[in-house]
């Protein structure tokens, strides 16, 4: 292949050696040949059907176009860094196969136009395959929420014990902060599906083009209304690092609540083996690798959304080379984040629960002095008073080293005459947990709701 640039016209001397390897983006960017491909399809059909390229001209580019395709599929396309990048590695193939008409293909384009384009017909794609994998890890949080409906652990603020829940109520706490993250992709792929291409340049183009048929072919909502802007515009980049972000943010949160649990001082959970490593140094170590490693990769994914927006920041109108430095961050957020929904998905199911342990739990901490102070609220005390008479009972049970529920009646009226024998039915875990029985609510019955209707909101 010829490695001849295809803007060398006006040059008389050759770039430099190390500012060719240096301003080339071809090794990360071929990664959008599939999607540079069908958009120049798309171009090459509307030029002839407006009559700017013969149907001989545009047959033999859509030929050439696919036998490029068919070579990159099967590994036998010979990159060209001296070419560039991905843009013009292809159009440079295309010609050395078809000829003249090769040369035609760039007619009324640019590649500001042009990558803009490609990068969010690839997003687009990417889009669609997050969502899947975000969907499919809500389902097995949708099923892991039903099978511990009634499985009462300690619920936390400051990580102290402040009230019993269930174990299925939490897992709806995490399916709803990811039912958020979908609905922000859903939005942010509207952004994404506009067209660039026709913008060119930044001014647009005087020949005769029909962007709308190119956005029709290409199933882009419509195309850009602004040139400039559309050449410029890397907002739906920003905002997709922003969601992505935001998710990896849910992930890590989830994930240092398994490693929370899955340790020997919690035990609420075992973790499968195949989601854990061992120490090559401590025989006994189980570590939960997935979970930090999940933890650790939002960082990175922050950290592509900071250098997203630092990227445009003081970019004047229109393209900058700048724009170039896109990619890297983009592809890495959605390879991070794909593989991270897919792991946890895979993790899901395989968590074992236990169910003693989180009792325990949650029998310690007087996880139910709420309980009492509402039971003596119904009983005609005011809140307040109530909230200080739970307070000293629970005083007198930390000097005792015990729990509300195992003082005696008589210990109890100690506290307040108004408590009666009926004091138990609310003392305990269960009388707690099902007191909480309206929408959002811990209660069993409540979660298996919350399931169906979230079962019913994902279909
Ligand atoms: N490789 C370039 C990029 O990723 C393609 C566009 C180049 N345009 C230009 N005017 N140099 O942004």
């Amino acid at each position: 292949m010829s490695d001849k640039k295809l803007w060398a016209g006006r040059f008389s001397e050759p770039t430099d050696a190390f500012v060719e390897a240096f301003t080339a983006s071809v090794e990360f960017d071929q990664r959008l040949a599939p999607y540079d491909i069908q958009g120049s399809i798309a171009h090459a059909t509307m030029l002839a059907r407006q009559g700017i390229l013969s149907e001989t001209e545009r047959d033999a580019i859509i030929g050439g176009l696919l036998r490029i395709l068919a070579r990159i599929d099967a590994g036998e396309f010979a990159w060209s860094v001296a070419l560039e990048d991905v843009h013009m590695n292809i159009e440079s193939a295309l010609t050395d196969d078809i000829g003249i008409a090769g040369k035609k293909l760039h007619t009324g384009r640019s590649r500001n136009d042009q990558v803009a384009t490609d990068v969010r017909l690839w997003l687009r794609a990417e889009l669609i395959d997050i969502r899947i994998a975000l969907r499919r890890l809500q389902r097995a949080l949708l099923d892991l929420a039903e099978r511990e409906a009634d499985t009462i652990m300690p619920g936390f603020t400051h990580l102290q014990t402040a009230q019993p829940i269930t174990f299925g109520h939490h897992m709806m706490a995490w399916f709803e902060m990811l039912e958020r993250d979908h609905g922000r992709l859903v939005d942010c792929a509207v952004r994404v599906n506009v067209m660039p291409l026709g913008a060119a340049a930044l001014a647009g183009t005087s020949y005769p083009i029909d962007r709308d048929f190119a956005a029709r072919e290409l199933a882009f909502d419509r195309p850009a209304e602004n040139s400039l802007d559309a050449v410029s515009d890397r907002d739906f980049a920003i905002e997709f690092a922003a969601a992505a972000s935001i998710l990896m943010m849910h992930l890590s949160r989830m994930s240092e609540e398994l490693i929370i649990w899955s340790s020997a001082q919690f035990g609420f959970v075992t973790l499968s083996d195949s989601f854990c490593t061992g120490s090559s140094i401590m025989p006994q170590k189980k570590n939960p690798d997935v979970p930090e490693l999940i933890r650790g990769k939002s960082g990175r994914v922050f950290g592509h959304l900071m250098a997203l927006l630092t990227l445009m920041k003081s970019q004047p109108l229109a393209y900058n080379k700048d724009n170039q430095e896109d990619k890297e961050p983009l592809f890495d957020t959605v390879d991070n984040v794909k593989g991270s929904l897919k792991v946890f998905a895979d993790m899901v199911p395989a968590i074992t629960c236990h169910r003693d342990a989180m009792r325990a739990a949650a029998l310690k901490g007087f996880a139910t002095a709420t309980d009492l102070a509402d039971y003596l609220v119904r009983k005609g005390t005011p809140f307040r008073d109530a909230h200080e008479v739970v307070g000293r009972a629970v005083a007198h049970c930390v000097q005792q080293s015990c729990d509300l529920a195992d003082l005696s009646l008589q210990d109890l009226q100690r506290f307040s005459p108004t408590i009666d024998a009926d004091v138990f039915d609310f003392l305990t875990l269960e009388g707690s947990v099902a007191a909480r029985n309206h929408v959002g609510g811990t209660a069993p019955s409540q979660v298996r709701a919350a399931v169906a209707r979230a079962r019913e909101r994902i279909d």
